[in-house]
């Protein structure tokens, strides 16, 4: 058996992503642990989730800043992450930008999970940006982590239709279901190539 792939779940949402990846190794169909969740906002999902699963989590101080964490509370995250033993961050919602200390602790060892097919639609609320500008095609996108908003390279994309009548509601849903599926193979693959690099050892 491979030694699984230790994970690190950053969320500032409901949780779904967070969700399917739970499904995914409980289902035998994902070699890898998740060993922290962490979120920014005291009442998210994501962390109820996580007491649900049994899956360790704190909230760190949202701080001063909206769109990034202090230095000093990002400097925790990256102490409490490596703690854990986490080999890949996975930003599964969680809405603030990464910074130095996060980057340089985990080079190309963080991805995001976006709902738009990037470049285009980054930041918030991508799939009405995508609704307004009469898309009939978006979908959503993996991608590495740096230090820009929702830019980094893109691993894995999934197109989603825009469907006539479609509301921001019924379009999220259908870009959900879609990140549901990409998110967890993105990971499943990462945690395989991982062994084929020869960068693990087996148990
Ligand atoms: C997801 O749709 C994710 O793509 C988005 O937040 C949602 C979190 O949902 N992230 C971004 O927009 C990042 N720019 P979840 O909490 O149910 O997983």
């Amino acid at each position: 058996m491979k030694t699984p792939l230790i994970l690190g779940v950053l969320g500032s949402g409901k949780g779904s992503n967070f969700h399917a990846i739970m499904d995914r190794i409980q289902a035998g169909r994902l070699n890898a642990r998740v060993s922290l969740v962490i979120s920014d906002v005291p009442d998210a999902g994501i962390l109820k989730l996580a007491h649900d699963f049994r899956v360790p989590a704190l909230c760190v101080r949202p701080g001063k800043f909206r769109t990034k964490l202090e230095p000093e509370i990002e400097a925790e995250v990256v102490r409490r992450l490596q703690e854990a033993g986490v080999e890949l961050v996975v930003l599964a919602g969680f809405m603030r930008l990464v910074k130095a200390p996060l980057l340089q602790a985990f080079p190309r060892r963080i991805i995001n999970v976006h709902p738009s097919l990037l470049p285009k639609y980054p930041g918030l609320e991508a799939w009405k940006q995508a609704l307004a500008a009469g898309e009939t095609l978006t979908g959503c996108t993996v991608h590495h982590v740096d230090a820009g908003m929702d830019t980094g390279e893109i691993i894995a994309q999934r197109q989603v239709r825009v469907l006539p009548g479609d509301t921001p509601a019924s379009l999220h849903a259908r870009i959900q279901a879609a990140e549901h599926a990409l998110l967890p193979d993105v990971i499943a693959r990462l945690a395989e190539e991982r062994h084929t690099a020869g960068t693990a050892g087996t148990a």
